[in-house]
């Protein structure tokens, strides 16, 4: 038996329709988008298109040309801190952030002198938000956070932080890579200004697919310069998005992907998907705090975080916990650090990591009675 719980890091498996429309485009499209206008060529425009209204429709962004399409969430973080952060910016983050934020800001801080203040979270991993409008300068530029912490779960309170930045003109950037697809998102009433996500995690799509949302008014240094297709004559990036951010050939095989996989959740509805991995989170806490020796870490209530459990088990190191599970069970976790250090101190757990449980739309309970089986079964040994 195999049961693969590692959704935080990439879902699979994924709906059958995205399969098929990969397979489907390589085979019977195949060709570039934005280059040619022969009817194929077109219909590679369509597919696009498609998948930009789609995403649009999921986080209610009413113009779908203000999502630019990246290779993953890493990418557009780095476009929007990048493009928009001056020398000498102040910065606001918290102590939660996954390195694609953390990194990102702290080669700005060498290179452009930009000041970072990381609002402590609770032990817990919780965020007040009062810490955060505490932490606001005259000359704060940006506010970048993620929308749930990758190694706890915990959902942080983006509402009221982006209510606060508007108020305030102060740019708020979400990464929203382990929210996208499985939590509602609504850019407009949350006060998001920039929106990144990745398209192979909750929403269901390939790897190297993901996107940035830029609300009208912003307008970040592009990341890349090249060929968009049209307005060649041009010796600098087109002003029009999309295009002004995605020079190059596009990944169109993985956008057909990510399209179908967009369509299967707004079929199933996000209030499905939501309520399927809150049940389901409750149940692997009930089911995991009963074991000798297991540590939760994080808020465990299913409404306050998404699909995501760490834990350590008596004295076992994670990474020897995890290589047991896959190699005596077949079961897939991610042990270590989840590329998040800077949460880990904040939970304390810097010195040796944990074991983190990713629930996926597709997981079941009875996969979660046989991971609590076995590792009923480690503790005793
Ligand atoms: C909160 C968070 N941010 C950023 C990332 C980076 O995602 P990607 O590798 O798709 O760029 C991840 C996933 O690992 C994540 O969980």
């Amino acid at each position: 038996m195999e049961v693969y719980l590692d959704n935080a890091a990439t879902s699979w498996p994924k709906p059958e329709k995205v399969y098929r429309a990969v397979y489907d485009f390589m085979r019977k499209v195949g060709v570039s988008s934005g280059r040619g206008a022969y009817r194929r060529a077109l219909e590679a425009d369509r597919i696009i298109f498609d998948v930009r209204k789609y995403l649009a429709k999921l986080f209610n962004v009413a113009d779908a040309g203000r999502i630019i399409f990246t290779a993953n969430v890493t990418e557009s973080i780095n476009l929007a801190v990048k493009g928009l952060i001056g020398p000498g910016d102040h910065v606001v983050t918290t102590s939660m952030e996954h390195n694609a934020v953390w990194r990102c800001l702290k080669v700005m801080e060498s290179r452009e002198r930009i000041r970072i203040t990381a609002v402590s979270c609770s032990p817990e991993g919780r965020l007040d938000p009062g810490r955060v409008v505490e932490s606001l300068r005259p000359d704060t530029k940006m506010i970048v956070m993620t929308h749930a912490s990758n190694v706890t779960g915990a959902l942080m309170p983006v509402e009221i932080i982006g209510a606060e930045a508007r108020r305030r003109k102060i740019c708020f950037l979400v990464d929203a890579a382990q929210t996208a697809g499985v939590y509602p998102i609504d850019v407009q009433s949350m006060n998001v200004d920039l929106l990144a996500f990745t398209g192979h995690k909750g929403l269901l799509g390939p790897q190297g697919t993901g996107g940035l949302y830029i609300r009208e008014g912003f307008s970040p240094r592009p990341l890349k310069e090249g060929g968009t297709g049209g307005h060649s004559i041009l010796e600098r990036m087109p002003d029009d998005l999309p295009d002004r951010y995605e020079p190059g050939t596009p990944n169109v095989a993985g956008l057909a992907g990510l399209g179908e996989a967009v369509r299967f959740i707004l079929n199933e509805g996000i209030d499905r998907i939501r309520r399927h991995e809150m049940e389901l989170k409750r149940y692997t806490v009930e089911r995991l705090e009963r074991i000798p020796g297991m540590t939760l870490y994080g808020p465990l209530e299913p409404d306050r975080t998404v699909g995501v459990l760490s834990f350590n088990l008596g004295r076992y190191r994670p990474e020897d916990l995890a290589h047991r599970l896959d190699m005596e069970y077949g079961i897939m976790v991610r042990a270590g650090l989840h590329c998040a250090p800077c949460a880990h101190r904040t939970i304390g757990t810097i010195d040796r990591g944990t074991v983190r449980v990713g629930l996926g739309y597709f997981n079941t309970a009875g996969e979660i009675d046989y991971l609590a089986k076995a590792l009923e079964e480690l503790a005793g040994k």
